[in-house]
């Protein structure tokens, strides 16, 4: 059982002005799927919450549970876990200086972005399931690294449409208001979601995304790893 972490002072009022700013424009940007896990998990800006308390009620409802790390996990290890459903959790929080952006994951992309996701139980199996099909390729760096693209253009920064308009479904854009405000405007070019595109496409991690990716619908996604295994295999 994890315990509790004492968190500064400085940290919960980064927690505090991140949340409390998005959740002003969040409805109008992000999937309805992030909203519904923010409020199953009683996420909310007044207090950063202990990673046992959301574990006890996401692994009941999906059988994922979120795993302390010190800092972004190499792929190798990554996706090994993603198959256990485990998602790691970056322990701290980033410096007050980079609200909008931080360069390694914190508990602002990783508990507030990606974990609300997890609660659907569509996703998880999703998630679950590309860990487990990109630990098949762990040992072919080229074919890992089409993986690692493939969930980057999705998991991290994918957009969607929805009746409402685009939103962002990937944690990446959700977790930033930097990047929801950028992902939403005109300037990134958006390409229909196309899997051959999209394992062949360079990304980088230092700057807002000036490429993206929009599905069509969550079941387009849910169900192209035949496809996605296929194009990897060629
Ligand atoms: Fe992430």
């Amino acid at each position: 059982m994890l315990k509790d972490r004492v968190f500064t002072n400085d940290e919960t009022e980064t927690w505090q002005t991140v949340l409390s700013t998005h959740e002003k424009t969040r409805r109008d940007q992000v999937v309805d799927i992030f909203h519904s896990g923010l409020k199953t998990l009683d996420i909310q800006a007044n207090k950063i919450p202990q990673l046992w308390e959301i574990n006890d009620t996401l692994e009941k409802i999906s059988g994922f549970n979120g795993a302390y790390v010190t800092g972004l996990e190499d792929g190798k290890s990554f996706y090994p876990m993603l198959a256990k459903r485990l998602f790691p959790v970056g322990n701290f929080i980033r410096d007050k200086r980079d609200l909008s952006y931080t360069p390694e994951p914190d508990m602002i992309h990783d508990l507030y972005g990606h974990i609300p996701f997890l609660v659907n139980r569509d996703y998880a199996q999703f998630c679950q399931k590309i860990g487990e099909t990109a630990c098949r390729f762990i040992d072919d760096d080229k074919k890992f690294h089409q993986f690692e693209r493939f969930f980057w253009f999705t998991i991290e920064f994918g957009l969607i449409k929805t009746d409402d308009g685009p939103r962002a479904f990937g944690a990446g854009i959700a977790s930033s208001i930097g990047e929801c405000d950028f992902a939403l405007s005109f300037e990134p070019e958006v390409v229909d979601f196309d899997i051959e595109l999209i394992i062949n496409q360079e990304f980088r991690i230092d700057e807002m995304q000036k490429k993206l990716f929009i599905l069509e619908s969550k079941s387009q996604l849910y169900g192209c790893i035949d496809e996605l295994v296929n194009k990897v295999k060629k």
